[in-house]
């Protein structure tokens, strides 16, 4: 069976049960590149469909099959690749991308390792009612910090475990003016500054959906992202942010998905 937006089948996974998340489908060709420079195969990367969004290639990490996939931005297309990789017998999800922070002692390039997030994303409701929490899989953020503090002194980065605001929208849902309208309904005006008094570390727009669908359907999900852009001290995202954020965050994941498959039974 093909599932339908992913355009892959079972045998084309080859067993994998773990898969990197990235959402911009130009990372999966990055993340692939990375990993077969990290660990080296005949077989990586292999690229296996670009459908839409969804831009998947199969890599190994040292043996084992490790499928990266692109989600596209936000919720709904992040709950279509999760339940069709699921259908394929994926089990471990760990999404791998950029943020925001909102808290003056994140800098640009650290990482963020969500234990949890706040709901503002749309799709996750219809997974779960709003009072269950959208948490990561203790295995996977165990690997993640263990990866991050590994990693940290040879990045010269920093790494921030904690809440995540995971929202719908990039604009008014992380209350930013500079929009085409320039209105915050009320609903989100000042909540970032309340975010952050409640220590919320960040914005991003998948981990929700994500962690809310892994949790309910007993699957192992995480998230880790990668500054690249800091609201409370105004440093806005430019190119060089960009790529540093996303090359420490996914030599992180990387490294993280290593750890999992040694600690697998
Ligand atoms: N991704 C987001 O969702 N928000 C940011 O500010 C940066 C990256």
């Amino acid at each position: 069976m093909t599932v339908y937006h992913l355009a892959l089948d079972k045998e084309m996974l080859q067993g994998a049960r773990v898969a990197l998340l990235p959402g911009d489908p130009c990372r999966s060709p990055k993340i692939a590149a990375e990993i077969a420079a990290t660990y080296g195969s005949p077989l990586s990367p292999r690229p296996l469909a670009h459908h839409r969004e969804f831009c998947t290639y199969l890599c190994t990490i040292r043996g084992a099959p490790v499928l990266v996939t692109s989600t596209g931005i936000g919720g709904p297309s992040t709950s279509i690749a999760v339940d069709e990789l699921a259908q394929l017998g994926v089990e471990t999800f760990i999404r791998v991308g950029t943020t925001g922070a909102i808290q003056d002692h994140i800098a640009i390039g650290d990482v963020v390792i969500t234990a949890g997030s706040v709901r503002l994303d749309g799709a996750s409701l219809q997974y779960a009612p709003i009072e269950y929490p959208a948490v990561a899989h203790h295995d996977v953020v165990a690997a993640l910090i263990r990866a991050a503090a590994s990693l940290a002194p040879a990045l010269n980065m920093a790494y921030h475990v904690g809440i995540t605001t995971s929202t719908d929208t990039f604009y008014q849902g992380q209350e930013r003016h500079a929009s085409f309208s320039s209105y915050v309904p009320r609903r989100y005006a000042g909540m970032t500054e309340e975010w952050r008094k409640l220590r919320v570390l960040n914005y991003e727009m998948e981990s929700a959906t994500l962690l809310t669908m892994c949790t309910a359907f007993g699957l192992r999900g995480g998230c880790i992202t990668g500054v690249v852009n800091n609201r409370a001290t105004g440093e806005a995202i430019t190119a060089e942010r960009l790529r540093l954020g996303e090359a420490r965050a996914i030599q992180t994941a990387i490294r993280a998905v290593e750890l999992l498959i040694h600690a697998a039974p």
